[in-house]
């Protein structure tokens, strides 16, 4: 079974000046096109949902767009529970929460759907990339007006050079990899 770790650096490709000049943009789409990596990922991701004995501690696996979305659903359905999407501004057709929240390049809003997630439960957050932490931090402040509490979160990647988790707070994290 291939490891995570070794998933991630054998299938992440670094693109540089994209998609702006001086970032290097963290690619995951050939990982995602290996079956058996994929797999492996979500499997990893899963994991930060569940106890010591396997079983699931989360009630819904939330997933920010774009790239969120590809890895939560799968997690999700891996721990048998549903999906919510965070999406960009103005995306979702109901009734909303909306946080607004700087990215490593550029500033933008995110929304979820009030009745998306129930006063009281566990989410799980997922998402590609752990950059500043402001996807992150803005995507809890969304679970925690949704009446809700973020169990975990989980990330293929975390960038050591940014303040991402300082960012995010004192929540339970798991990164598989620290680039
Ligand atoms: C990227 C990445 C994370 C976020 C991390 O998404 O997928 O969601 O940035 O950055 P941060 O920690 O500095 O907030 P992006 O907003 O580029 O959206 P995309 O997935 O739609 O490309």
């Amino acid at each position: 079974m291939l490891a995570a770790g070794e998933a991630l650096e054998r299938l992440v490709r670094d693109v540089a000046d994209f998609p702006e000049p001086g970032i290097v943009f963290k690619d995951i789409t050939p990982l995602l096109a290996d079956h058996v990596a994929f797999r492996t990922i979500v499997t990893a991701l899963a994991d930060a949902g569940r106890d010591a004995d396997g079983r699931p501690v989360v009630d819904k696996v939330v997933g920010m767009e774009a790239r969120g979305f590809i890895l939560a659903a799968p997690v999700a359905l891996a721990l048998g529970v549903g999906f919510v999407p965070v999406r960009k501004a103005g995306k979702l057709p109901g009734e909303t929460h909306a946080v607004a929240y700087a990215l490593e390049y550029g500033e933008a809003v995110l929304e979820v759907h009030r009745d998306a997630i129930g006063v009281g439960e566990r989410v799980l957050v997922i998402d590609d990339v752990l950059a500043t932490g402001g996807t992150a931090r803005a995507t809890a402040d969304l679970v925690a007006a949704c009446g809700a509490t973020v169990a975990a979160m989980a990330f293929l990647m975390e960038l050591s050079f940014l303040p991402g988790r300082a960012a995010v707070g004192d929540v339970p994290m798991t990164t598989l990899a620290v680039v």
